[in-house]
């Protein structure tokens, strides 16, 4: 188990960053790196906000980071974000395995607020990490977030949900491992769609899988090869306040239903 705090600091004038830089140069970053139980501590510095740093700090337990809440360095930090006259806003998760995918759930309303370029990389890691057959890595992904591909995306499928950001996982037929007529390229994009998808649950960014789309207008209006197939689109970002979360979420058929022993 660990927990993960996301903290966004935001200032004026670059005012962040000269925080960040000077909680480094203190050595302060150092400190807490040193720290019982902690086990990581990284300022991120967003490309499309030069307003805001992203500090994602990572802790054994809840017991760690009690510990550091109590630290005299606490103090240290409070007074440098007076100096540079920061907002900061914080995110916490638990990202044992466990309640990753208990917690996984389809959203259909998402806010419009972006997910920041930071978390798209760790979700894109997560699906070039995938297993792949004869490790081929057939995978083609596609990111929409400019105006024009969501555009696109809504002329080829009703189920965006406002989302703003979403990723079209291909699969190319001639890369897949093929044998006798059968290819692996579905199985393939569908182990890295999960990957990522449980990736974006993992650091908080709500997401669903749709197969609700079509194929071949999505292929000519995002100009596809004839060898790269669309296999699904996992729409990504943070669900909207009055979301009410997905009925069927917790209806699940009894092992018994699902599985046999042989
Ligand atoms: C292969 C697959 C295709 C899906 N296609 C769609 C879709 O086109 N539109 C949609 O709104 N939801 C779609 N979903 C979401 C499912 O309805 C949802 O995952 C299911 O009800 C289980 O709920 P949960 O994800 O909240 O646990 C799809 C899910 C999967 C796995």
């Amino acid at each position: 188990m660990s927990l993960i705090i996301n903290i966004y600091y935001t200032g004026k004038n670059k005012s962040a960053i000269e925080f960040a830089k000077e909680m480094i140069s203190s050595g302060l970053v150092d400190q807490i790196r040193n720290e019982k139980g902690n086990k990581r501590y990284e300022y991120f510095f967003p490309e499309q906000d030069p307003e805001t740093v992203l500090l994602i700090d990572e802790w054994e337990n809840e017991e760690a980071l009690d510990l550091h809440h109590k630290s005299s360095m606490m103090a240290e930090i409070a007074e440098l974000r007076k100096k540079y006259n920061l907002k900061m806003r914080v995110e916490r998760y638990t990202n044992d395995f466990e309640t990753v995918i208990r917690k996984r759930t389809a959203t259909r309303k998402f806010k419009e607020e972006k997910i920041d370029r930071e978390k798209l990389n760790k979700i894109l890691e997560a699906g070039r990490i995938a297993p792949t057959a004869k490790n081929l890595q057939p995978q083609k992904i596609y990111v929409a977030s400019s105006k024009e591909a969501l555009e696109k995306i809504d002329k080829v499928s009703p189920c965006r949900y406002n989302a703003p950001t979403v990723l079209i996982v291909c699969s190319d037929k001639e890369i897949a491992w093929e044998k006798e007529g059968e290819s692996t390229y579905e199985m393939d994009a569908t182990i890295v769609a999960t990957h990522m998808m449980l990736e974006a649950t993992n650091i908080g960014v709500d997401n669903i899988w749709i197969k609700m789309f079509d194929k071949n207008k999505l292929k000519e209006e995002f100009k596809l090869g004839e060898n790269i197939e669309p296999i699904c689109l996992i729409p990504l970002g943070y669900k909207a306040e009055d979301y009410q979360g997905n009925p069927l979420h917790n209806v699940r058929k009894d092992l018994e239903e699902t599985v046999t022993f042989l």
